[in-house]
């Protein structure tokens, strides 16, 4: 079968079934992988903070119905198993960031999650004292979200363009997953700037990024020397509005966002996207 048809096949499985036929070659099934990161995500916060889980980290009504997800997220996420297997994994990335660079998770007194979705990630620091906040641009998503989740997290709907509705220094730790995946390359600088804003000196910003890493296992070589071998940042799908992607190349994220923050590493995760890890200094 051509590439190209395997891809849409691939493509129109995933979001007909939320079943990904080239995860299934490799892996048991998100069931057990949900199994899995549960065992990893509660060891780790009993061994490392004495916390034990959130009931809100295993409850299926945390998930929105289909029609909902679909909005800002791939249909699989509506999977019970999908969605908490990915939000287990995400989650347990960031937090373990944190700690490597010194700052665990339960000395942070204000976490905002940029681009919150369904809480997917968020529901992950319910555990802990800090307060939470949480910013969309998509209504739906803050619909849920607010409706869902609303009397432990303040959730805003923002702009698609700074600012932010954040005093200066507010936050410890921001984070925002799949989300600079769909700023255009042009606002990268204003967002780097409203972000150094918000986050107060010692405060840590991570967020992830396609880069090469995460797609290396099945693109043909000519897009990937197209896509990712080519310097500087890349705005694909432009006339989709905000589901657009990007590429931002390892010298573009570390020169660019180096002018606000020291970018302490580009980080790569399994079947994921990689983690600019970046800390204000002063
Ligand atoms: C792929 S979803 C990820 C949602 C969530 N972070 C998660 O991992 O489950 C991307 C989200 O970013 C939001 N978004 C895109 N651009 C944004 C921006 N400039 N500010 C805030 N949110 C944005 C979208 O509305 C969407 O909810």
């Amino acid at each position: 079968m051509p590439r190209v048809l395997k891809k849409i096949v691939r493509k129109g499985v995933r979001n007909l079934f939320g079943v990904d036929v080239v995860r299934a070659r490799f892996d048991e099934g998100w069931a057990q992988e949900r199994d899995y990161w549960l065992g990893v995500i509660r060891d780790f916060y009993r061994s490392t903070y004495g916390v034990e889980l959130d009931p809100a980290q295993t409850d299926p009504s945390v998930i929105p119905p289909l029609e909902t997800i679909v909005k800002v997220q791939r249909a699989n996420k509506a999977e019970r198993d999908a969605f908490f297997a990915s939000g287990y994994r995400g989650a347990l990335a960031y937090q373990a960031e944190l700690l490597d660079y010194g700052f665990p998770v339960d000395r942070t007194r204000n976490i905002l999650e940029m681009g919150v979705g369904f809480g997917r990630l968020l529901i992950h620091y319910f555990p802990f004292k800090a307060s939470l906040y949480a910013c969309d641009v998509t209504p739906e998503a803050v619909t849920w979200t607010r409706a869902r989740h609303g009397h432990r997290v303040r959730v805003d709907l923002t702009a698609g363009e700074p600012p932010l509705p954040y005093d200066d220094g507010m936050f410890d730790f921001v984070y925002a997953n799949s989300v600079f995946t769909h700023v255009a390359c042009e606002g990268v600088r204003h967002w780097a700037a409203e972000l150094r804003r918000i986050i107060r000196p010692g405060g840590f910003l991570i967020f992830s990024v396609l880069d090469a890493n995460h797609y290396l296992r099945d693109i043909p070589y000519r897009d990937f020397h197209r896509d990712y071998q080519s310097p500087g940042c890349r705005d694909w799908d432009q006339d989709r509005g905000v589901r657009m992607r990007n590429y931002l190349d390892r010298g573009f994220l570390f020169s660019t966002w180096g002018d606000y923050f020291r970018v302490l590493e580009l980080r790569s995760h399994y079947r994921d996207q990689s983690h600019l890890i970046c800390k204000r200094e002063h």
